[in-house]
C-alpha cells in the first residue's frame, strides 16, 4: 500500500518504495526525457527533488504542472545514481522517481506573484497573503510557532497557569490614549454603555487571575493606535504577559524573565526551523534566497545576542537615575539632550543597551535592566517606590533594553496598597465614570505584593532571528495606514 510522508520525513529516510508526497511545484527544470521537480510542502526548507518523465508531465491536463501549483505524486525514493564526476565519499543524494502524478491546484507561473527572483521585503510586504510562500517568511513563521510552543512548555514547568484575557475592555491599562475603540450596536441602541476599547495590555486582567490562580501568564493580542512608522512598531502585535504572585522583590521578577529567555534560545537551537535560518543566512542556494542575505543581521551580531541571553550570571541592572548619569556623561551626539524626568529615547536606550551591555569577555550582548523610573512618565499600576532619589519619586519599574532594538519588555512591582493606589490614579479618576472600581476591589480583598511584566513577542522574535522589520515576523502587519488584508 502506498504511505503517505511529508517532504520532511520523506528526507530523513533512505528509501520508500511506493510513497505519496503533497506539495507544491517550486521549480522546474528540464532535461531531454525528464522533468526535475522541487517540491516543498512546508515541513521543512529544503525541497525534494522529484523526477518526472516528460511524457507523463507534457500529458497533465490543462495548463500543466507549472510553478507554484499544488501537485501529488506517487513514486519511490531512493539515491539517486552518482554521478561519474563524484568525489569518493561524497554524500548520496535522493529523488522521487514519479509514477503518478496529479494537478490538485494549477497556478499561471508567468502572473505568479512570487517569482524565483530576489524581491526585497518592502515589496513583499505588499502581498502578505502570498509572501509566506518564500524561503525567509516561510522560515519566519516556523520559527514563531516553535517558540509558542517552547513558551508554553517553560510556563508550564515554571508551574504557571496560561490564562485568557478580554480583547475588548473598558480600560487603557498604559493611559497612552493610543486605544481603538470598538463601536457596535446604533446611538439608540449601543451594544455597551460605556466606551469599548481593543486591549493595549492584558496587564489588570492579569492581576485579578493571579490573585485566584498564583502565578499566570497569556500570550494575546494587543493593540495600540500609534501612529509609529518605525522597524519596532505594530498597531497590532502578541504580548506575552505574566504576573507572579506573593512576591515582594522586584529583582525576583527580572531573574524570572532572564530564566525565560535563555529558554527560548535554548529551546530554539534543538529546533530545525532555527537550524535552517542560520543555514539559509550562511548558504543562501536559489536566487530568492538572497534575500537573507540582504535583510537580516549578520551571524556576529546574532552570535552576540544568543550568547547574551543564554548567560547565565545576572544581567546589569541600573537605575534610571544612574542611567541618565551616564548618558549626561556621554555628552553630546544625542538629538535630545537625556533629562532626568523625560523619557529615555531609543537613541539613548540603544546607547547604554551597546556600552552597558557589551561584555568583551564572552563576545555578548547582555540585555539591560533600567529600574526606578520617575512616577510622572510611568503608568498608575506602579508600586511607588521606597528608593527615591534626591530628583523625586519614582517607581518599583524596569525595562528591558537591546542593542539595535531598545525596549524589549517592561515590567513592574504592582501598586497592591489600595491608598497608594487612588494616589497614583489622581483626585480625577476617583470621581470618575467607575472604569476602574472592579481593579480597586482587588485591593480591597486580599491582594498580596506582586510584580509581572509584560514581552514584546513580536519583537523577540525578531531580536532572536535578525530579521530587521517587526513587519516581517507577522504574517499580515498591521500598522498605520496598513490594515489589509
Ligand atoms: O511597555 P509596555 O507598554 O508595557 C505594558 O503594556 C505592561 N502593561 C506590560 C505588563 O507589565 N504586563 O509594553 C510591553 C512590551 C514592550 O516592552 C515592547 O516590547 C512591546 O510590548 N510593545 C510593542 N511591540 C510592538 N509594537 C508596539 N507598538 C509595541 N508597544 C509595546
Ligand atoms: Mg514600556
Amino acid at each position: 500500500p502506498t504511505s503517505v510522508s511529508t517532504v520532511s520525513d520523506l528526507l530523513s529516510i533512505d528509501r520508500s518504495l511506493d510513497v505519496r508526497v503533497d506539495g507544491w511545484i517550486k521549480n522546474v527544470r528540464r532535461s531531454a526525457a525528464v522533468r526535475f521537480l522541487d517540491i516543498s510542502d512546508g515541513s521543512c526548507r529544503a525541497p525534494l527533488q522529484a523526477v518526472v518523465d516528460k511524457h507523463v508531465f507534457n500529458g497533465l491536463p490543462g495548463v500543466g504542472a507549472q510553478f507554484g501549483a499544488a501537485v501529488s505524486l506517487k513514486g519511490t525514493w531512493t539515491p539517486r545514481a552518482k554521478p561519474e564526476t563524484a568525489q569518493p565519499g561524497e554524500p548520496a543524494t535522493f529523488e522521487l522517481s514519479v509514477k503518478e502524478m496529479e494537478i490538485l491546484g494549477d497556478s499561471n507561473a508567468a502572473s505568479y506573484p512570487i517569482q524565483r527572483k530576489y524581491a526585497t521585503p518592502e515589496s513583499l510586504r505588499r502581498i502578505p497573503h502570498l509572501r509566506m510562500r518564500t524561503p525567509l517568511n516561510n522560515n519566519m513563521l516556523r520559527i514563531r510557532s516553535d517558540v509558542m510552543g517552547i513558551l508554553s512548555q517553560f510556563m508550564e514547568e515554571q508551574k504557571f497557569q496560561q490564562t485568557h484575557t478580554p480583547i475588548v475592555t473598558t480600560s487603557d491599562c498604559e493611559g497612552a490614549g493610543e486605544t481603538f475603540r470598538v463601536e457596535a450596536g446604533t446611538p439608540k441602541d449601543p451594544f455597551s454603555k460605556k466606551p469599548q476599547y481593543l486591549t493595549v495590555s492584558s496587564q489588570l486582567h492579569l492581576e485579578a487571575l493571579a490573585q485566584a490562580l498564583g502565578n499566570v501568564w497569556t500570550l494575546s493580542p494587543t493593540f495600540r493606535a500609534e501612529k509609529s512608522d518605525t522597524s519596532r512598531h505594530l498597531s497590532e502585535f502578541y504580548m506575552l504577559e505574566a504576573e507572579l504572585s506573593f512576591v515582594d522583590d522586584m529583582d525576583e521578577v527580572m531573574d524570572f524573565i532572564q530564566k525565560l529567555l535563555g529558554a527560548v534560545v535554548g529551546g530554539l537551537q534543538q529546533r530545525s526551523a532555527w537550524k535552517e535560518l542560520d543555514d539559509l543566512r550562511l548558504h543562501p542556494k536559489n536566487p530568492d534566497e538572497q534575500q537573507t542575505v540582504a535583510d537580516l543581521d549578520s551571524r556576529d551580531i546574532l552570535q552576540r545576542r544568543w550568547n547574551g541571553l543564554l548567560h547565565t550570571a545576572r544581567w546589569p541592572r541600573i537605575t534610571y537615575t544612574k542611567a541618565i548619569e551616564l548618558l549626561q556623561e556621554k555628552g553630546a551626539g544625542f538629538e535630545f539632550p537625556p533629562t532626568w524626568g523625560k523619557g529615555l529615547q531609543s537613541e539613548h536606550e540603544r546607547y547604554l543597551a551597546e556600552t552597558i551591555g557589551y561584555d568583551q569577555a564572552s563576545n555578548s550582548y547582555l540585555p539591560v535592566f533600567i529600574t526606578h523610573y520617575p512616577r510622572e512618565i510611568k503608568a498608575f499600576y506602579m508600586r511607588q517606590s521606597q528608593a527615591n532619589p534626591t530628583q523625586g519619586p519614582v517607581f518599583d519599574c524596569f525595562d528591558l533594553i537591546v542593542p539595535g532594538l531598545g525596549e524589549l519588555a517592561g515590567g513592574s512591582m504592582r501598586e497592591h496598597r489600595h491608598h497608594f493606589l487612588l494616589e497614583n490614579l489622581g483626585p480625577e479618576h476617583r470621581s470618575g465614570e467607575g472604569v476602574l472600581d472592579w481593579y480597586e476591589d482587588l485591593r480591597r480583598w486580599g491582594c498580596p505584593p506582586h510584580g509581572g511584566f509584560g514581552i514584546g513577542f513580536d519583537r523577540l522574535l525578531s531580536y532572536l532571528t535578525g530579521v530587521k522589520s517587526i513587519r516581517d515576523t507577522v504574517p499580515f502587519p498591521r500598522l498605520y495606514g496598513h490594515m489589509h488584508p
